[in-house]
């Protein structure tokens, strides 16, 4: 009886696995079906790396991404979607991922490319996320082809750099115009007033101090259209250069608001080219007035300094510093929540090739403009090679 129970419990054990081995199969190829639908409609490319840095799974768009037929991938090594110069760099790093994996972008500090069949680069965004089967750790990768929005973001820093090129050149055109037409007018209304004074006989003492007021708005007129085709457009930047112009207009913006401004300088800075020069102008007249707007600083440091190569701009003042939410904006650069100012010296300095840092806390705020520079061309002299 034993025998015959054992052997039915046997029989029933053993169909009862049989049919839990269906279900499973079933439910396995179920889910199987499921992911390589989701991995298939995903709209980045997607490649699912084994342990051993081989590419186990694409997708469709992964296909046409990087222009390879499935069967010429699966079973390669990763590195050969990845430009030489990645490679193994990226082996290193695969190692070391799969020791700590976790679901996160790929190199966010660095300009990442994909390497098509054709041999063309092209840039990529990538994030990383492990897979766990069986024991085993699976790397699934999304990868996004960036050309539009690299090409995007291209047409828009040139875009940028034209119209702050155009409204230089605008500023030049109306600070001339008002230095020489209304600037002008005014010095000859002047010089009729002052004739006119010394030859007349004033019969009313209310008469001559009426005249001498409206000489004396003739005058503070001529020296507001100055100021202001001056700040318009530093009239000496063409002619002695940057820290010359520097100079003075660091002294102008000192009495104008009161700031004590020191100015320290190379003395052997001498010319650098006119776009460089103006720029940092620019940047110069916009940290000075954002001192004097938000900082509450009593004082004022600027240097300009050459060395090897390179020109550095930095202006500091020891005042309350920016608010948090403007130096996050700042260093991650979220446009929207900044002002044009920094924005526009941001601009000026990319299109130059420069990077520009902004140090700010309680104590003060810093800001660091550094360009590389070559000594200015003779004038007239082509700027081809
Ligand atoms: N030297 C400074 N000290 C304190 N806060 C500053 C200083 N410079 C800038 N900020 C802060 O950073 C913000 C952004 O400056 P930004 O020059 O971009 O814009 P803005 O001066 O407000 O406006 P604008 O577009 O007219 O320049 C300012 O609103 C201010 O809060
Ligand atoms: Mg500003």
């Amino acid at each position: 009886l034993f025998i015959l129970l054992g052997s039915l419990a046997a029989f029933f054990l053993a169909s009862a696995a049989a049919v839990a081995l269906r279900f499973d199969i079933a439910e396995r190829r179920q889910s199987e079906a499921k992911f390589r639908g989701l991995l298939e409609s995903a709209p980045d490319a997607m490649l699912i790396i084994d342990q051993t840095g081989r590419i186990a799974l694409i997708n469709a768009q992964a296909e046409k991404v990087f222009g390879y037929e499935r069967e010429e991938i699966l079973g390669q090594r990763v590195e050969m979607l990845m430009p030489k110069r990645f490679r193994g760099q990226h082996a290193e790093h695969r190692a070391g991922y799969v020791q700590a994996p976790l679901t996160r972008p790929m190199g966010s500090s660095l300009e990442l490319y994909g390497l098509r069949k054709d041999g063309m680069e092209f840039p990529v965004q990538i994030s990383l996320s492990p897979l766990e089967t069986g024991g085993h750790t699976l790397v699934s990768s999304a990868i996004r082809d960036t050309t539009d929005q690299k090409s995007r973001e291209l047409a828009l820093r040139q875009l940028s750099g034209r119209l702050l090129q155009s409204q230089d050149e605008e500023r030049r055109r109306i600070a001339r115009e008002f230095h020489d037409s209304v600037g002008q007018y005014l010095a000859a209304a002047k010089m009729e007033l002052h004739s006119l004074q010394t030859r007349a006989t004033w019969t009313d003492r209310g008469d001559e101090q009426q005249f001498a007021e409206c000489s004396q708005l003739v005058g503070q007129a001529m020296g507001e259209v100055r100021t202001l085709s001056y700040l318009l457009y530093p009239p000496l930047l063409d002619d002695v250069g940057l820290p010359s112009a520097a100079s003075e207009f660091i002294e102008g913006f000192a009495k104008r608001s009161g700031i004590q401004t020191n100015f320290e300088t190379s003395p052997n800075f001498g010319r650098v080219r006119r776009d460089v020069e103006l720029s940092l102008f620019r940047i110069l007249q916009e940290s000075l007035t954002n001192v004097h707007r938000h900082s509450g600083s009593a004082t004022a440091h600027v240097r300009l300094v050459r060395n090897d190569g390179l020109v550095t701009l930095e202006v500091s003042d020891s005042g309350r510093g920016m608010p948090a939410a403007s130096v996050e904006a700042f260093q991650n650069d979220l446009a929207a929540s900044l002002g044009v100012g920094l924005r526009g010296m941001r601009e000026r300095i990319t299109q130059l090739g420069g990077t520009l840092h902004v140090g700010s806390n309680g104590q003060g705020t810093t800001v660091n403009a550094t360009l590389p520079c070559s000594e200015e061309l003779p004038r007239g002299a082509p700027s081809g090679s």
